[in-house]
């Protein structure tokens, strides 16, 4: 087999096994044989927002033209150039029978600057989800410690705390957000006691789309000296992000949703400020900065790499960081600004259809990319399946918090058509 077809049987066969696995229907699939090799080649015409080629940008995603996929709030597809880094990088060390993991460094920095943060306050993780748990076991929290957490969490949110709660005792205050946004904060200050050790919040909830009020949220605990871990999963990639600004003790998000990262990355972000005052949950090769086994010594690194232990996946790191470039090479302002135009175009499509209720906040300042609604007097997680069924169009259902919504997120493949074929599917559905 020459070189150039046994990269195409590879390319090939990857592509087939994500395929297959997914619940939806097998789609035809483009390949990514036309992927650019070099991410400088990529041109969207990002110059002035208004004649970017957000076609061109569609065409850089794999999945079916007719396919409606409003879900990059479950998972976000991967542009051909993230899939190339990943298929090459993974034969290329298979080559070289080579593990790389010093290329992911140059991961570490590509985040840190799309963060603002520096390389050692980044580690990578297989999900928010390991994150998450990552930065609750390391604080080491006692019987009685509360922690503070919304209705509002993914099951990945709330469960390192309340993992925490089983084996330790900790105890958890559940507090109900307000679905306008502006109470939030004062909901937190009124939630907080002088036992209080922590306060994880969702900087874009999972189930409305509602953002939080991050840097208030961040300066109340510092205040209070208590810890502050936000759940970033849904706005990573989602709009710009100055970490540094807000200044959390934690921030955990995935790769794999808006950044459009391969699947099973993430990111861990922990301020430099407490890396000495809280101890990596396992230790192993690369955590350490000092190790003897003889004289029993092992010092932990002073980094937030400590938590990257063991052998890693480099390829897929490596697409993350591939990742980063593609959004960069958009512009994160003007992912954000998309986005908002599409949830602009949805609102005004359905204002005259009373049916539906927006249970997500309009202003931007608690809202961003990420939109539900409820179909009143209707069972809305049956309607998600038939929609995507009879129309292509692919939501969320969101049972969390008992809402029966249907979550819509606006992504940079997506266009004003489709959303267009939403309000109209939406106004049939209301008939019906
Ligand atoms: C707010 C929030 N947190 C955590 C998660 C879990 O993400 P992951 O599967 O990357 O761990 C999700 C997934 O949808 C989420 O929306």
């Amino acid at each position: 087999m020459s070189k150039s077809s046994r990269r195409h049987f590879i390319k090939k066969n990857i592509l087939n096994g994500l395929f297959l696995t997914s619940a939806i229907p097998l789609l035809k699939a483009d390949s990514i044989l036309e992927s650019k090799s070099s991410i400088t080649e990529l041109n969207f015409n990002t110059n002035d927002y208004n004649s970017i080629d957000w076609k061109q940008i569609r065409e850089q995603f794999l999945f079916a033209k007719d396919y409606h996929y409003l879900n990059t709030g479950s998972l976000g597809p991967s542009p051909r150039i993230v899939i190339d880094t990943v298929c090459k990088a993974m034969e290329r060390l298979e080559i070289s029978t080579n593990h790389g993991r010093h290329e992911i460094d140059e991961t570490h920095e590509k985040m840190a600057n799309f963060l603002n943060v520096t390389p050692d306050e980044i580690a990578f993780t297989r999900n928010a989800t390991e994150g998450l748990n990552i930065a609750a076991r390391s604080l080491r929290l006692k019987k009685g410690d509360e922690i503070i957490i919304s209705t509002h969490e993914h099951v990945g949110g709330a469960s390192p705390w309340l993992a925490l709660a089983k084996d330790f005792g900790a105890v958890v205050k559940l507090i109900d957000l307000d679905f306008s946004g502006k109470k939030n904060l004062q909901i937190i200050k009124d939630a907080i006691s002088d036992k209080t050790k922590v306060v994880a919040f969702s900087h874009i909830t999972c189930t409305t789309g509602m953002k939080l009020p991050a840097k208030e949220i961040v300066d109340l605990c510092r205040s209070k000296g208590i810890y502050s871990c936000i759940d970033g999963a849904q706005s990573l990639g989602m709009f710009p992000i100055d970490l540094r600004a807000i200044n959390p003790d934690f921030y955990a998000s995935s790769g794999h949703k808006w950044l459009f990262g391969p699947k099973g990355t993430g990111v861990l972000f922990i301020n430099k400020s407490i890396i000495e005052h809280i101890d990596p949950v396992f230790a192993g090769a690369y955590t350490d900065s000092q190790f003897d086994l003889n004289t029993l010594t092992m010092e932990y690194r002073h980094s937030a790499q400590r938590e990257e232990y063991g052998t890693r996946n480099t390829p897929i790191t490596l697409g993350l960081g591939s990742a980063v470039d593609f959004i960069n090479t958009i512009g994160i302002d003007n992912v954000a600004k998309r986005g908002r135009e599409l949830v602009t175009h949805f609102r005004k499509g359905i204002s005259n259809i009373p049916e539906i209720d927006i249970l997500t906040p309009e202003s931007e300042l608690y809202s961003a990319s990420m939109l539900t609604i409820r179909i009143k007097d209707k069972d809305n997680l049956k309607l998600n399946p038939t929609l995507n069924k009879e129309k292509k169009l692919r939501m969320r259902g969101i049972y969390e918090n008992n809402i029966n919504g249907l979550r819509i997120s606006f992504a940079i493949f997506n266009s004003f058509d489709e959303v267009d074929l939403l309000v109209n599917s939406l106004k049939d559905v209301v008939k019906a």
